[in-house]
């Protein structure tokens, strides 16, 4: 991964936020910058300009900035480094579709370049709706505002949030319009989850030891399983998850990124494009769903009321501005399969849901059985096999279970954990956000770990898959899972009828 062979160096440049003054730059990007400014990760020459809809001036986005550092940064509030800090912040209000907005962030350009600590470089973070990418894109060209990708002294980077697109078709679309404007190397399409630390260990565990590798197969793995479970419900955001829904919103994107870092051959160079050429490997090898396969292997649930965290929370279609007969999903199970020799019959299980049972995202190799000799003879008690878990959030981790000797002079087997703790090894707030790793490497212009067109155009074209049947098939009602459990019976029963169990997380 970026960083492992060769020291990242973030270059000067001046960031523009689109939205940013939006809930994004809020909570994740102007408490990651303030973090990267504290470690002193910024490059010398570093500016912002929140480029915005909502009324402010410079003054007002620092009180807003500080506000949400005090709120959500990972360190804490110090007011001395923040001063330093929000001199490097600016604010421009914006109309996406005026192109006055786009002479007068020019001006701003200008002045701020005029000084030439920034060197002239410039990175455009689309933090607002996809609907938008194209437009802005559009107008930041006409604005002359994008240096070319070759034979210019500066650079010109854009970065673009997911989801990118509701579908293949829309996502080509804006993959289009940003194409017109920027090349291929210009473009950084964000998934969060890549800048996570444990999402990039995942292949350091598995190519940086030896003995994970050699297992690493249909012949040793019995199945695996990916969860990414969230506690929270919709939140502020109904109107966007209404269009959504978990298998858009989750699926898509993190799910399969982690199955991807999970299931890619080992790349022979950490090169940005033979890492992502061999995501996509994997991507195109998933098997793709028929209607009956929909129907039988695809579970889609909504949160009903519940609890959480011990309190009552509403259903999801009793949430605001909600409609109360809507039929979006808050959960989905599927088992699918990576067609490819490595793969050949390993059923991958993945399941993903608001307003679960707790916070957890983590991923489950579960390796075959002993044979059925020796200590594996009682077929009425077998042993439990070994299971290799890779904690992604919280409590970030990895345990294997194995099967040990109970103390005493009988042989009886009982099944321990090896237990490796982030925290407990490397210190509790040694784990940068993922939105401070993927600006820096923004800076530095490594897209390792950003996606590239050819793999979004690839899941959405298996998830259209799932999406078509689903449509075909619109049902008054979706199962319901009471908010706080872990999701609806038809997914026990989706996992149960091959005779596995989810894992109790
Ligand atoms: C976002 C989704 O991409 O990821 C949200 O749009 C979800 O719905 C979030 O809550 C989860 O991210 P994390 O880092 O908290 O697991």
């Amino acid at each position: 991964m970026a960083g492992l062979e060769k020291a990242l160096v973030p270059q000067p440049c001046t960031l523009i936020i689109f939205g940013g003054s939006g809930d994004l730059s809020r909570r994740k990007l102007l408490p990651a910058l303030y973090n990267l400014a504290l470690d002193g990760h910024l490059p010398a020459g570093f500016e912002v300009i929140g480029f915005a809809r909502s009324e402010m001036d410079d003054a007002k986005y620092r009180s807003f900035a500080c506000e949400a550092v005090q709120k959500f940064s990972r360190r804490p509030y110090d007011a001395a480094h923040w001063a330093e800090f929000e001199r490097a912040l600016h604010y421009q209000t914006a109309s996406f579709d005026d192109p006055k907005s786009y002479q007068a962030l020019k001006s701003r350009l200008d002045e701020i370049e005029a000084r030439g600590a920034t060197l002239g470089n410039r990175i455009f973070y689309l933090a607002i709706p996809p609907s938008f990418i194209g437009l802005c894109a559009r107008q930041l060209k006409e604005a002359g505002l994008v240096h070319p990708a070759k034979g210019a002294e500066q650079f010109s980077r854009i970065i673009v949030e997911k989801p990118l697109g509701h579908d293949l078709e829309s996502a080509r679309k804006i993959n289009d319009e940003l194409a017109h404007v920027f090349d291929e190397s210009q473009i950084y399409r964000i998934d969060h989850y890549l800048g996570k630390e444990t999402v990039q260990n995942i292949l350091v565990m598995r190519f940086g030891n030896s003995i994970f590798e050699p297992l690493w197969d249909e012949k040793h793995i019995d199945h695996v399983q990916i969860t990414v479970a969230e506690e929270e419900g919709v939140g502020t955001r109904a109107g966007y998850y209404e269009e959504a829904g978990a298998l858009r919103d989750i699926v898509q994107n993190h799910i399969l990124q982690l199955l991807c870092m999970v299931a890619m051959e080992p790349p022979y160079v950490m090169d940005p494009e033979v890492i992502r050429s061999h995501k996509l490997e994997v991507l195109r090898c998933l098997r793709p769903f028929t209607p009956q396969d929909v129907e039988r292997y695809v579970v889609r649930a909504q949160y009903s009321a519940g609890f959480c965290r011990g309190l009552p929370v509403v259903g999801y279609r009793q949430e605001k501005c909600l409609k109360i007969d809507s039929t979006t999903e808050t959960y989905v199970a599927l088992r699918t399969f990576v067609d490819n020799w490595r793969w050949a019959g390993v059923p991958f299980y993945l399941r993903t849901g608001k307003r679960m049972a707790k916070r957890a995202t983590e991923i489950t190799v579960q390796f075959k059985n002993v044979p059925r000799v020796l200590f594996n003879v009682d077929a009425t008690n077998p042993l439990e096999p070994n299971v290799l878990a890779i904690r992604i959030q919280p409590d970030e981790g990895i345990s294997l279970r194995i099967s040990a000797k109970l103390t005493g002079a009988r042989v009886r087997i009982y099944p321990v954990k090896m237990d490796f703790r982030y925290g407990t090894t490397f210190g509790a707030d040694a784990t940068p956000e993922a939105y401070e790793r993927l600006i820096l490497d923004v800076m530095a212009g490594d897209p390792t770990l950003f996606m590239r067109r050819d793999e979004v155009e690839a899941a959405w074209q298996w998830i259209d898959l799932v999406q078509e049947a689903w449509q075909q098939k619109a049902p008054e009602r979706l199962p319901e899972y009471a908010a706080g459990t872990w999701g609806p019976p038809e997914a026990d029963r989706l996992i149960e009828s091959d005779g596995r169990r989810w894992r109790t997380l």
